[in-house]
């Protein structure tokens, strides 16, 4: 476990081309596989939850050419319903990948049992929120005691579409039902109580699939004939650009720009908090990539920030940076209160203890709560160590924190933000915060 310490910083500056998509990427090379011949993904993640999906589609049979380091890979697949299925996979750290898998899996011929496993983490997860809807269509999906990994996955049983009604938002959830319900006789619809991030959509739209809307829900109707899902590039990572631009708000000056970022309104929420917050913040949208929305956007730091509240409904555009949330309320004006953000806890860590913990590590004022926290606005954020808990977003808040703080900060388990952000530390230079 490597520990990284981040000086207090009183500004930065620069440009950074933040690392591409992680979920675009995954959807991309699961997609690949599923389509009727060879896809160029360009640029995509180069990170262990989307090497973890890479090997997924290798396991799967499908073709994989390129070398991920090298910024491209040509993914030849095997058809909607010409996977193989192995004995294991491993999904490591990555969540979207396990269920994402189980809803492809599913829906292929006839085979032996897969069973899908991940690291600790990932086996506290809960999995009944696509084990039990899968079941619903027919499915035979097992998961290990409490609905948690490994879950053993049977291919080959016939499929019947059906309508979902979500009890929370995910779009790992909903991916996964869409992604059954290409093999499934009939529509297969999702509601959801609020929409979340839509890039299985746009993707299978792009692949050829006609996927509907009705009612608030989405569907596809299944069994599709196949997909051709077109070459693409992927845009950089709006979660990861997050981190620099809060930076700036806090610190920038004369600003951090993030060039070439996903700007997907079902991701972007944090935009619009931080433009309540009254933080200085601009956005320029470009050209689409990969039919996704993506542009530059700069931050600076100078207007005193306001206190906040976030609730229920502006959780799903934003629900990785939730954690980022508590870092800003620390440095504004008011009490900061995050609401209706259950799903903060079963992330790659329970995200509610460990931003409350580090927060709380560092000096600043903040409070558990069942579904969210509070944190109270102070002029400055002493510093001290704080612990990642193997979590790629809260190693990285730690070090933004650092960044942000009177005295610096030390980060235990840095190592952690190699899931989805290998050149984090680099970056941090790069806008001249100092950490080693
Ligand atoms: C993701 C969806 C979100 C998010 C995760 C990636 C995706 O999870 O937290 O990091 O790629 O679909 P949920 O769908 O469980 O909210």
């Amino acid at each position: 476990m490597s520990s990284l310490t981040i000086r207090p910083a009183t500004a930065v500056a620069g440009t950074i081309a933040v690392p591409p998509d992680k979920s675009i990427t995954h959807r991309a090379f699961l997609l690949g596989a599923l389509s009727g011949g060879p896809v160029v993904v360009d640029a995509p993640l180069d990170s262990e939850d989307t090497r973890a999906t890479l090997a997924a589609v290798r396991a799967l049979g499908a073709g994989v050419e390129g070398d991920i380091a090298s910024g491209r890979v040509v993914v030849s697949g095997r058809g909607v319903r010409g996977l193989s299925s192995p004995p294991v996979i491993d999904c490591m750290n990555a969540g979207t990948l396990m269920r994402l898998l189980t809803g492809i899996i599913v829906g292929q011929p006839p085979g032996e049992v897969t069973v899908l496993d991940g690291d600790a983490s990932l086996r506290g997860r809960p999995m009944a929120r696509v084990t039990d809807p899968l079941s619903a269509m027919g499915a035979a999906v097992i998961p290990a005691d409490g609905g948690r990994p490994p879950l053993a996955v049977r291919p080959g049983l016939p499929l019947h579409g059906m309508v979902h009604r979500l009890p929370v938002a995910s779009a790992q959830v909903k991916s996964c039902l869409l992604l059954a319900g290409l093999n499934a006789q009939g529509d297969t619809w999702v509601h959801e109580p609020v929409p979340s991030r839509d890039h299985t959509e746009r993707m299978l739209r792009a692949a050829g699939v006609d996927v509907m809307e009705r009612d608030g829900m989405v569907g596809v109707q299944g069994p599709v004939p196949g997909l051709r899902l077109p070459d693409l590039r992927v845009p950089g990572d709006f979660s990861s650009a997050a981190f620099w631009i809060v930076a700036g708000v806090l610190r920038g000056d004369p600003g951090v720009r993030v060039t070439g970022v996903n700007l997907n309104p079902g991701r972007t929420g944090l935009l619009r908090v931080l433009q309540r917050m009254g933080a200085d913040v601009v956005v320029e949208p470009g050209p689409d990539v990969a039919g996704e929305p993506a542009g530059h956007v700069t931050a600076r730091a100078g207007s005193i920030l306001q206190a906040t509240e976030v609730t229920a409904d502006e959780v799903p555009s934003m629900v990785d940076e939730l954690p980022l949330v508590g870092l800003l309320g620390a440095l504004a004006a008011g009490t900061t209160v995050v609401s209706g953000a259950g799903e903060m806890r079963v992330k790659e860590s329970d995200r509610i203890a460990t931003v409350v913990e580090l927060l709380t590590a560092v000096g600043v004022d903040a409070e558990e709560r069942d579904d969210g926290f509070a944190v109270r606005g102070q002029m400055s954020i002493p510093g001290g160590e704080v612990r990642s808990h193997g979590d790629h977003r809260i190693a990285m808040l730690g070090a933004l924190a650092g960044m942000a703080s009177e005295s610096g900060v030390t980060v235990q388990g840095m190592d952690a933000a190699a899931v989805s952000y290998p050149g984090f530390a680099d970056h941090l230079r790069a806008i001249g915060a100092e950490a080693a």
